[in-house]
């Protein structure tokens, strides 16, 4: 097997290659002067699988081209196999028409992956699992808040409970609180489809003098969570710790979250960080993507 590494590549391509004794290739990248973009493969991939990592963020747009330009190059020269490892896969929460004449992204994104020549794809925690239906191959989806969540409790949680901030985490939670053997709960969000503006509606909920991990897949603005978190805060909660797949963390968002009380944002390695933040304990998943590549070859 070659691996193939692409600008948005997070780390876990090292522990992947490694794990299967795998070539490491570095594919050619750059930018023409008018924005285009330019890939080049330099190694032989006749005859080969390759497994192509990529996480589209941060640039989602420049990470979508650069990875379909990749596959079906593989393709055109012969792999046998392509697999597409997509730690953070963008464009998943527009996955349907909330407004008329809006389109429903991952469906195009996920059918382009495939006319590429994409055979197989791997993502960790997608917006909805259901949207993986769109992908014409085999798709798998890994989940990394089980993990994150244990190392959350490593540190002790007392009478703990795990919330979702709103109704579509919910089952993420249910998941999670099986796994950690504790009570969970969601909130009630609403979300302004044109302005983007958020209120959450502080439900019956239990938290007083408790610890209470948030789980979500995606951190954006941190408007979410930091609007969850003042009202756990409000009800009397002892500790308030995130787990979230994907901290994009955008602008300010990571202030906005610890500001709001939040004492630990514990987070997946599926997209690229500049620099580390104190509060941000970033969890390596390569040994929930290790067996399941496993299974797929
Ligand atoms: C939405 O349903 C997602 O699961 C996240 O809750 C949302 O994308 C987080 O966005 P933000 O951080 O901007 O509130």
């Amino acid at each position: 097997m070659i691996v193939l590494t692409l600008p948005g590549a997070p780390g876990i391509e090292l522990s992947v290659a490694k794990a299967f004794g795998a070539k490491l290739v570095e594919v050619e990248h750059k930018t023409f002067p008018d924005g285009e973009t330019y890939i080049r493969i330099p190694t032989d991939v006749n005859g080969e699988v390759v497994t192509i990592v990529q996480s589209m963020f941060p640039n989602q747009d420049k990470r979508l081209v650069e990875l379909l330009l990749t596959v079906e190059t593989c393709k055109d020269l012969g792999a046998s196999k392509v697999i597409t490892i997509i730690p953070y896969i963008a464009y998943s929460r527009q996955d349907k028409r909330f407004r008329d004449g809006e389109p429903i992204s991952i469906k195009t994104i996920l059918k382009l992956l495939g006319s590429a020549g994409a055979d197989t794809l791997l993502v960790v925690d997608i917006h909805k699992s259901e949207s993986l239906q769109y992908f014409p191959g085999k798709a798998i989806e890994i989940t990394s808040l089980v993990l994150l969540g244990k190392k959350a409790c490593e540190k002790g949680m007392e009478n703990p409970i795990v919330l979702a901030p709103d109704l579509g985490a919910l089952k993420r939670a249910q998941r999670v609180a099986k796994e950690l053997k504790t009570e969970y709960d969601y909130m009630e969000k609403f979300r302004d489809r044109v302005t983007g503006e958020i209120t959450i509606k502080p439900k019956e909920v239990d938290v007083s003098g408790r610890d209470v991990l948030i789980i979500d897949d995606i951190i954006s603005t941190g408007g979410t969570i930091a609007k969850a978190s003042r009202i756990i805060k409000s009800l009397g909660a002892r500790r308030v710790l995130v787990a979230a797949a994907h901290s994009l963390l955008i602008n300010n968002a990571y202030e906005r979250i610890i500001s709001s009380g939040v004492e630990c944002i514990y987070t997946a390695n599926t997209i690229k960080r500049a620099k580390a933040l104190p509060k941000l304990e970033i969890i390596d998943i390569s040994s929930e993507i290790i067996p399941n590549l496993k299974q797929i070859l």
